[in-house]
């Protein structure tokens, strides 16, 4: 999270605004707190250029639900959806839209423990939607452009948790892009679905209403309590982005500041970035020494150093730096100079 915003949010705890009252503490109902999801809205809207015939939700049970949710609503028993799987996160997606229709998988990584994105992309005849993790956050790949080449009257989905905002999308190339907030919008606990409207009165009427669109669509995400602090740091978040000229400011900053730390990983002797040249993600840039031995003790000395997190997910080992939007250049600068000694060092 970016520091200003904290310290706002640090304020607003006590007094949202003049209002005497937290933010925790208003009732969603209230007018204060409408206008903040209002001005959340609307700041999501003109950041991510979202043209009028989008929904933008503020949903709850993380991108995770989005798995469930998204086929229950559009994939019935006899449909097909089409996943590309290129990690985790997309084996889960996909094993749970299995339960409610059938699936196919359009390409996996599998095979070389999701190092690249598949570049051979069968889809089946007539999917449903095609669905995609467009940034993977524990194998450090990430999409550089959209899958194309479907059949055109399938709609594309998009898991971005880990990448949202993160630059600039072409918004009317999906039919619902879903992102956890925890990464670059905001605290967990509040989901961002931007969701084409004609898709939100397609959608199945037999699910509880809590998992249909059209339900919190038709109440302005306020079908029940929403997660209002959330919510609210993410207008703060928008704020924070729109003050830094936008998200291809962002871009430009979260490629130079991703740079900084491949091009030393390129020209080390004792570090390999594990992710495919062109398939690197800005987000989480992973590597590794080739000994496990050494890289439990390059995270060690990280942490001793005040790099904390540095540990790659169990599944791949080695290191992770997650250096979302909010994550200084500074920083990324200072671990490449801890990287420097300790390779030096050896
Ligand atoms: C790409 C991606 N998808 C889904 C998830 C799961 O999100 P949640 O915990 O919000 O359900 C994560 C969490 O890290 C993620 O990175």
């Amino acid at each position: 999270m970016p520091e200003e915003v904290l310290l706002e949010a640090r304020d607003n705890l006590l007094s949202l605004g003049d209002t005497g009252i937290g933010i925790c503490e208003h009732s969603h109902r209230g007018k204060p707190f409408v206008a903040v999801a209002e001005e959340a809205e609307s700041l999501c809207r003109q950041i991510g250029n979202i043209p009028e015939d989008y929904a933008v939700l503020f949903l709850q049970g993380g991108a995770s639900l989005q798995f469930s949710m998204v086929p229950e609503n559009f994939l019935a028993r006899e449909d097909t959806a089409d996943y590309l799987v290129t990690g985790s996160w997309s084996e889960k997606a996909i094993k749970a839209a299995g339960i409610f229709g059938k699936t196919h998988v359009a390409c996996t990584g599998k095979s070389n423990n999701f190092a690249a994105i598949p570049r051979d992309v069968a889809y089946s005849d007539h999917p449903t939607y095609v669905h995609f993790t467009s940034n993977n956050t524990i194998f450090g790949t990430q999409f550089r452009s959209e899958p194309t080449g479907f059949p055109s009257d399938a709609f594309l989905v998009c898991d971005a948790s880990s990448d949202i905002f993160s630059r600039p999308l072409e918004i009317s190339r999906y039919g619902i892009i879903y992102a956890g907030a925890q990464k670059n919008l905001g605290p967990s606990g509040v989901t961002l679905v931007i969701i084409r409207k004609d898709l939100i009165e397609r959608g199945a009427s037999g699910p509880a209403p809590m998992l249909q669109y059209r339900t919190h669509a038709n109440a302005d995400s306020m079908y029940n309590t929403p997660p209002t602090f959330g919510i609210y740091l993410m207008s703060l978040v928008f704020r924070w982005i729109q003050k830094q000229g936008g998200l291809s400011a962002i871009d430009a900053a979260n490629t130079a500041k991703a740079k900084i730390l491949y091009d030393f990983l390129d020209q080390s002797s004792l570090f390999t970035a594990t992710a495919a040249p062109a398939d690197r993600s800005l987000m989480n840039v992973t590597f590794v020494t080739g000994d496990a031995g050494k890289d439990a003790e390059v995270i060690s000395h990280a942490a001793a150093a005040g790099f904390s997190g540095l540990k790659g997910h169990r599944s791949v080992g080695g290191m992770r730096a997650s250096i979302y939007n909010a994550f200084p250049a500074e920083g990324v600068s200072a671990l490449v100079e801890f990287l420097k000694d300790f390779e030096a060092a050896q």
